[in-house]
């Protein structure tokens, strides 16, 4: 008699983690005890980074020994730019980011060394947003902007990418979007980074892998297609018909929906409050009106609350990255969050292989195989 089977491992608790707790029926989310939207109200991007790797929020002076480090590995290594060179500007923006972690990684020589994965993820940290932003560029055959230590870390990730610090209620925002995204438990691609370490694999492989899986639609590659709906929907007015076409091809609409959160996904509020300030400060009412009209339409027709893919994707689109860039946006925030996780398996760590249940060909042999 087979064992039940738990397709997709929906509803299976497969370890215990102290990084963060999902409450499905309280929609709730904390980092470290910490509500997630109160960190957004209150902290930089970089005291999270520390809550998550330390389990507590910095002093001052933690801070700035954590600061000083990512400031001084904030220009893209050279032999990381020849690689990312090499990839035609075709290549999706995931693919170049997976590819410049691996030469992150080759060039760490230190990479199997499990003591310094600290060092590691502030490398990361580091390492992946000048990579993001050059990205960006050379795809608007645009020349490298040079980090600025002066900035901190949101400032000047805008400033490598667009060749200025944007108005405050940008930076705001985009701090916001990085917190958000920093941590959600044994999401898909956290939890590939868990099965990778505990092969006693490196960190690095594990965050390549973790790339890998969060680049699906039905992961974090839905902020992007969630730009691509709204572009394709176009205007309010055509909203219902073109969800009603949409769910009668039993497609899937990108940025709602969710595995755990089945009452409203808790980050949404919060970057919704964000993504109207950047309406109002750039004027792009057009655009909430389209955000606003889906998510009315699929309430009345489905109930599917958005999550927070929904209000990222317009707002990152607002703040000028290309589409194809929010996903690498996302990995820059759950960097931090992945290689939390990384830490506490490798600190008690037990080798993650579930069973299958085999229901292929009976034992048969190769010389009754008449060919
Ligand atoms: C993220 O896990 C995490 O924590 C992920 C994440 C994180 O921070 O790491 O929160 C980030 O990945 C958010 C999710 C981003 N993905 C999308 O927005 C893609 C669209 N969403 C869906 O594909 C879907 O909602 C999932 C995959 C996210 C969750 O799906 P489930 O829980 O596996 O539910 P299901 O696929 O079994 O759907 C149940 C029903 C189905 O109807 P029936 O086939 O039973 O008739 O609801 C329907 C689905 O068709 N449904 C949708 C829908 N989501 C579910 N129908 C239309 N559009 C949707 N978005």
């Amino acid at each position: 008699m087979s064992e039940e089977i738990r397709k997709g491992l929906v509803g299976v608790v497969a370890d215990r983690t102290a990084i963060s707790e999902i409450d499905p029926e309280t929609s709730s989310l904390l980092y470290r005890g910490y509500a997630v939207e109160e960190l957004a109200a209150r902290c930089t991007f970089e005291e999270v980074a520390y809550l998550l790797w330390h389990g507590e929020l910095p002093t001052r002076l933690q801070l700035l020994e954590m600061e000083g480090e990512g400031r001084a590995q904030r220009a893209m290594d050279e032999r990381v730019r020849t690689a990312v060179d090499l990839l035609p500007t075709t290549a999706h923006p995931m693919e170049v980011l997976r590819t410049a972690v691996s030469v992150i990684g080759a060039t760490d020589p230190y990479a199997g060394d499990r003591s310094s994965d600290y060092a590691k993820a502030v490398r990361l940290l580091s390492q992946i947003p000048p990579v993001i932003a050059y990205d960006q560029r050379r795809r608007r055959g645009l020349p490298v902007v040079p980090p600025r230590p002066d900035l901190g870390f949101v400032e000047n990730f805008l400033h490598m990418t667009f060749g200025r610090v944007p108005a405050p209620v940008v930076v705001d925002a985009f701090r916001i979007s990085l917190i958000l995204y920093a941590e959600h438990s044994f999401n898909a691609s956290t939890f590939t980074a868990r099965v990778i370490t505990s092969t006693l694999s490196d960190l690095y492989s594990a965050v390549v892998g973790a790339i890998g899986a969060l680049k699906g639609p039905l992961h974090g590659g839905a902020n992007e297609a969630v730009m691509d709906t709204l572009e394709e929907i176009g205007d309010a007015s055509r909203t219902l018909a073109w969800l009603d076409e949409t769910l009668a091809a039993r497609r899937r609409v990108m940025g709602f929906g969710h595995r755990v959160y089945k009452k409203g996904d808790p980050r949404v509020p919060t970057m919704r409050a964000a993504l109207g300030r950047l309406v109002e400060h750039y004027e792009r009412h057009d655009v909430l009106d389209l955000y606003t009209s889906l998510e009315r339409a699929m309430a009345e027709r489905t109930g599917i609350a958005p999550n927070l893919d929904y209000p990222s994707g317009p707002a990152y689109h607002l703040m000028g990255f290309d589409t194809r860039l929010f996903t690498p946006l996302l990995v820059a925030a759950r960097v931090t969050g992945w290689t939390a996780h990384v830490m506490e398996q490798a600190a008690d760590n037990t080798l993650i292989r579930p069973l299958a249940d085999y229901v292929g060909a009976e034992e048969r042999h190769v010389a009754e195989h008449d060919g």
